[in-house]
């Protein structure tokens, strides 16, 4: 300490001493470097920042200086606070980048990843399916896939296919019509109608075809549903035979049902073709065989043969109805139609016994016969 009377030389302050000075930046530059992580930072901070650290004593120990001495003293200080300011901010932003980059990994979240977690799966319905790849083996084939409403006029459903009125298929017990009473409008009880309006609307030839929901007043049992689904096929085209609607069956059931799969038809009567015929397909489980007692086919239940819908050629009533010159009348033109159910044929080919299951929603039938969602 200086004595009276001489000038003050802050060196001989302890904590004013250079080398005091000095130890205390060179340490806590040292300690910020050192600081693993914010938290060790924050406290070295306080050890050699803080109002008790050797750099605050010091400032502290200005107060005890004579004026004169006081600026240079504090300069001194200064400078070294600075310095371990810059250390410091200089260790934060390391820190804190480290910081920063180690959160973006932790906790990175991969947008792109799948999830189910919370939430049931689904897939799309074997019925939306089947009406896809009925449609898709026809649209291969180079026809057209139509449409019609599902609330139809009765003149489309019925008198333009040759069903006239006093027609059982007319009666109350089959078809749902739709109220006033006499209104003329029904849902309509099959997709024959699409026939007709293809053949008023299109030029010929036709080659359509066409999936869609029929509506008849059953009650709803194991093998009967009130509203189903049927796919109709219909060519008007010149030379048309039955030769090519027996070998346009054949391809189409090979289509649903594997390449060994041929159609037989069985004499039968709708009014809007002539012949007509119901079509059944060789089970393609048993291949035909059927058999019986034990061994007996499950999916034809022994007998060889699956129904599966109705066929014919059109009749000549028809295509006049839709002001096309049949053949009978010498002109030009001949076709074949066919219809069948797309329930049924789902059931046939996943095994389903009861018609019902198809209907109920349950999710567990749609995601073993359905597709990906
Ligand atoms: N529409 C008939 C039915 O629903 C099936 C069928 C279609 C028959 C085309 C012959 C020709 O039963």
């Amino acid at each position: 300490m200086s004595g009276p009377g001489s000038s003050y030389d802050p060196k001989e302050a302890v904590a004013l001493s250079a080398d005091s000075l000095d130890t205390a930046r060179v340490d806590g530059v040292r300690a910020f470097a050192a600081a693993s992580d914010l938290d060790e930072l924050k406290a070295a901070r306080a050890a050699h920042l803080g109002d008790r650290s050797p750099i605050g004593l010091a400032n502290r120990e200005i107060g005890t200086l004579p004026p004169e001495a006081r600026k240079q003293a504090g300069q001194r200080i200064n400078e070294v606070r600075t310095a371990l300011q810059e250390a410091y901010a200089a260790r934060e932003a390391e820190l804190e980048a480290a910081r920063d980059a180690h959160v973006l990994v932790a906790e990175r979240v991969d947008v792109s990843l799948p999830s189910d977690e919370g939430r049931p799966r689904g897939a799309r319905h074997p019925l939306t399916l089947i009406q896809e790849q009925v449609s898709d083996v026809f649209l291969g084939w180079g026809w057209e896939i139509a449409e019609g409403p599902e609330v139809e006029a009765e003149w489309f459903n019925f008198d333009a296919l040759n069903i006239p009125a006093e027609h059982p298929a007319r009666a109350e017990q089959d078809t749902l019509y739709v109220a006033p009473a006499g209104s003329g409008v029904v849902l309509r009880t099959q997709t024959s109608p699409v026939q007709i309006r293809s053949l008023l609307t299109r030029e010929l030839p036709v080659y359509i075809a066409c999936p869609g929901r029929v509506f008849r007043a059953d009650t709803t049992d194991a093998t009967h549903l009130p509203v189903f689904s049927q796919v109709e096929g219909l060519v008007v085209d010149e030379g048309i035979t039955m030769a090519h609607l027996k070998g346009t069956l054949d391809a189409l059931a090979r289509a649903m049902f594997g390449p060994a799969v041929v159609t037989r038809l069985r004499p039968s009567y709708f009014p809007f073709v002539e012949p007509g015929a119901e079509v059944d397909y060789r089970c393609y489980v048993c291949d035909g065989a059927g058999r019986v007692g034990e061994d007996r086919c499950p999916t034809c239940k022994g007998e060889g043969w699956i129904e599966w819908g109705g066929c014919g050629m059109v009749a000549p009533a028809v295509l006049r109805a839709c002001g096309i010159e049949p053949v009978e009348d010498g002109g030009r033109w001949s076709g074949f139609a066919f219809g069948m159910g797309l329930e049924r044929t789902v059931m046939a080919r996943h095994g389903v016994a009861d018609i019902r299951d198809l209907i109920e929603g349950d999710v567990r039938l749609t995601l073993a016969l359905g597709g990906d969602a």
